[in-house]
């Protein structure tokens, strides 16, 4: 069996640094307890593997109220301007390993909100990311996902600088759009040309993050030309799942894996060409055991056609 293994495979930038965060952290011998915010990401192996070494992974905020101390690492999603806050009040340290290209919404946001402007951010308001960029953004901010919301949206919008408090003393009235980074980029092109056709004095910028684009595109190209694909990643991974959508479409033998027990190599046992890709948390680890355990099937494959073939079968 031939193996095609995506190189955009696995972590992004910013999920690696999150975690590698944890794992550094971990290692120190002068720090205290170590808590995480939220899931530091999506992989139940890995989460399980830092509870193991030690850290504790803080669900909900009433969780973290109860903190006193330690350390709190803030994951690749970010969190929400109220919550640093709130961890500084308590002198508990924090190590923020937001993505830098999350922080750059956080600070265009909060930027753009303190002049005065409305920010519309396009993006799935229950994420964590957008809620975080959300909470950097003030009050005059919107999240979008969809058309239907804009007739909405246009409302808050004229409210906010319609306030005669605002008239006088926001110079621009400009409205701000960005997006959470792993949005749809021809959806969030959609929406800004609705929302331009309202002629507001808009700034757009694509803060949509190129990993996840990339990685899908790689997986459509491999999946269109393999045998089989298979595709690595927590069930509960919306970008694996999307992958996956993907690579089905384009592959009528494709595999969801979460690890390599999941892993059906009889399945795989007539394909010539098979192709791997994962999601962004999906451990080195695991894509190495899957790879691994494909191309061993293969030369089990060529030793019984050996055997075979010196049997005189
Ligand atoms: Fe950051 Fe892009 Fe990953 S925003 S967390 S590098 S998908």
């Amino acid at each position: 069996m031939n193996v095609i293994l995506a190189k955009t495979a696995g972590f992004c930038f910013g999920v690696k640094r999150a975690v590698d965060t944890v794992y550094r952290e971990l290692a120190r011998e002068d720090g205290g307890k170590i808590y995480t915010y939220g899931p530091i990401i999506h992989n139940e192996e890995v989460i399980r593997d830092i509870e193991q070494r030690g850290a504790v992974v803080l669900r909900t905020e009433d969780e973290l109220d109860a903190v006193a101390g330690g350390t709190v690492i803030i994951r690749s999603h970010g969190v929400e301007k109220r919550i640093c806050d709130k961890l500084k009040s308590k002198h508990i340290s924090i190590v923020d390993a937001t993505c830098p290209y999350v922080k750059k919404i956080h600070n265009i946001v909060r930027k753009e909100s303190e002049k005065g402007n409305y920010i519309v951010i396009i993006g799935d308001p229950s994420h964590p990311e957008v809620q975080g960029i959300r909470g950097w953004a003030g009050e005059n901010a919107s999240v979008v996902r969809n058309a239907e919301e804009i007739e909405e949206l246009s409302r808050n919008i004229e409210n906010y600088f319609s306030k005669p408090e605002n008239h006088s003393k926001i110079p621009e009235k400009k409205v701000c759009v960005v997006a959470q980074t792993t949005f749809n980029y021809n959806k969030f092109k959609d929406l800004v040309e609705i929302i331009s056709e309202k002629s507001y004095d808009i700034i757009v910028l694509n803060t949509i993050c190129n990993a996840t684009k990339e990685r899908q595109m790689e997986a459509l190209r491999i999946a269109e030309k393999v045998d089989a694909m298979i595709v690595i990643g927590d069930k509960h991974s919306s970008n694996t799942q999307k992958l996956f959508e993907i690579c089905a479409k384009a592959c009528k033998d494709t595999y969801y894996i979460q690890t390599l027990d999941d892993l059906n190599l009889n399945q795989l046992g007539s394909v010539e060409t098979v192709g791997i890709t994962a999601g962004a948390s999906t451990p080195n680890k695991i894509i190495e055991e899957v790879q691994i355990m494909s191309e061993l099937s293969f030369e089990q494959m060529l030793d019984e056609s050996f055997k075979t073939i010196h049997n005189g079968e």
